[in-house]
């Protein structure tokens, strides 16, 4: 096992939380006053007073006392993490501090994928191990080939990627030592490594084509294309423009705090179930519309809009609640515009510049400009995220529609390890459990409505 096992995280500028002033709390209905301690955490000063501080607020003493309520988590940090930082007015993002820009210019994913899980950039010879590890971990066991078979060949491609990876907790029944940092490790690189795999088998098989084996000479995305694209030719040579921009839109796509996925990987994880199936939680959050699934359907709805002129009239049904939302704009965090939508569109215009315009590029720059200047979207701040220039870039490489979540979560996997171990590193951190309010009934009485229930049975108990 390498020397390079043990993560770093979270230990980085401001990691620990500070007392910064107290906040002071008068109860209306008993007129008490509660000192409840700000803390402060982090290079950039974020505060939060701790939920159960006011746990001590109550009326008597045999009151549970008080909670926060929070549907959606829109104010509620549930961990202190040192790895992505969003500045959502700003329009800044940024791992373990290096802007997203510089590292989609210069790095490569699998050096993005270290920096996430280590917290610095690789030296020459970190890089070198985690790539050999992670290029001899690609082949995955001949029964996941016949798992996989047993789909029908029109099964949507998220559906099966999540239970694939689910099912490879079955093949490494050890992964679950979790506590065992060499355990750990060689799981993450399992998980990178064969997310690339099972993705392109799943192409394979939605195509009705053999599966074709992971090539050990080549590098991660050229490998991922090989396994989705060659046919009877020796080695596959992918096109450099694709190699590219794929790489870009895998470190766009690596990581992005507490987002719904990276929270089901969290929550999951915090019951300290083995990573293969943390990661399947993910998968599944993944795949919805309102979070990684808004790529399939951006490019579903163009295709529907299916002519310029149309725009308007679709940007008005949208506006009048009729026509849903408009895909692949607006975001939780962001309130300018995404940052990595604006290397997807300038990537975009890479690949249309080398292989040809796109034929719905022409809808997508026109509902943009309508949105852009339309008081509805400007007053909602709602501006194009990641999702919005992603789909036409993923069929200009042929892949198909319902596939591109999938391309999501190969890249997303990088970030869901290192937020997964960054939890496990973390001693405040415990078994994900919010609380309720109830708001159902009080007690009442047992009174069946239903007079026949159970199956009639003879005396000596067998079904009548
Ligand atoms: N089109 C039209 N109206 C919208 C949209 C949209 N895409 N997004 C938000 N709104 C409106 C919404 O109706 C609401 O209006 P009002 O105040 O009149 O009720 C207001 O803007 C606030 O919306 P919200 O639903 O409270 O915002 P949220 O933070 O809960 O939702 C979102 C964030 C991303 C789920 C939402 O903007 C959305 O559904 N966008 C479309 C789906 C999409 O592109 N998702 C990909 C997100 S980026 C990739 C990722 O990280 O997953």
């Amino acid at each position: 096992m390498p020397d390079t096992i043990t993560a770093t995280a979270p230990q980085a500028p401001g990691a620990e939380l500070r007392a910064t002033g107290s906040l002071d709390i008068k109860d209306s209905r008993t007129g008490k006053n509660y000192p409840v301690q700000i803390l402060e955490g982090g290079v950039e000063g974020d505060t939060a007073i701790r939920a159960m501080d006011l746990r001590q607020i109550k009326t008597a003493p045999e009151e549970f006392g008080m909670m926060t309520y929070d549907p959606a988590f829109m104010n509620t940090a549930s961990c202190r993490s040192a790895i992505t930082f969003i500045d959502g007015d700003k329009g800044i993002l940024r791992y373990r501090g290096y802007p997203i820009e510089q590292l989609a210019e210069s790095a490569t994913f699998l050096e993005v994928a270290w920096l996430l899980r280590n917290g610095e950039l690789p030296a020459q010879k970190e890089y070198d191990r985690w790539v050999h590890d992670i290029t001899y971990h690609t082949y995955v066991h001949e029964n996941i080939k016949r798992f996989l078979e047993g789909f029908r060949y029109d099964a949507h491609p998220m559906s099966m990627l999540c239970s694939s990876v689910a099912a490879l907790s079955s093949f490494y029944p050890e992964a679950k030592n979790i506590k065992d940092p060499d355990q750990r490790y060689i799981s993450i690189i399992r998980l990178l490594a064969k997310l690339p795999t099972l993705a392109a088998f799943i192409y394979r098989h939605g195509k009705g084509l053999p599966f074709i084996y992971p090539d050990n000479d080549l590098g991660y995305v050229e490998n991922f294309l090989s396994m989705v694209a060659r046919m009877s030719e020796p080695q596959y040579e992918a096109n450099p423009v694709f190699v590219k921009a794929l790489e870009v839109l895998f470190i766009l796509h690596a990581d992005h705090e507490q987002n719904c996925s990276t929270n089901a990987v969290r929550a999951v994880g915090s019951s300290e179930v083995d990573p293969f199936s943390a990661i399947a939680a993910g998968i599944a959050a993944l795949y919805g519309p309102l979070h990684g699934g808004a790529n399939e359907a951006v490019l579903r709805m163009i295709e529907e809009i299916g002519h310029p002129k149309n725009v308007p009239a679709f940007i008005d049904s949208v506006k009048g609640g009729k026509g849903g939302r408009l895909m692949g704009f607006g975001h939780r965090v962001y309130k300018s515009y995404d940052p990595r939508a604006k290397i997807v569109k300038r990537l975009a215009d890479q690949v249309f510049a080398q292989i040809g315009m796109d034929k719905d590029l022409e809808i997508a720059l026109k509902l943009e400009e309508a949105a852009l200047h339309d008081d509805y979207f400007v007053s909602r701040k709602l501006y194009p995220n990641v999702d919005f220039y992603t789909g036409l870039i993923y069929r200009s490489m042929a892949f198909p529609t319902d596939f591109f979540t999938v391309l999501f979560a190969v890249a997303r996997t990088s970030g869901w390890l290192a937020q997964w171990e960054e939890l496990l590193n973390d001693k405040e951190q415990k078994i994900a459990r919010p609380r309720q309010i109830y708001v159902g009934y009080g007690e009442r009485e047992y009174d069946s409505r239903i007079s026949e229930k159970f199956p009639k049975t003879n005396k000596d108990g067998r079904k009548k």
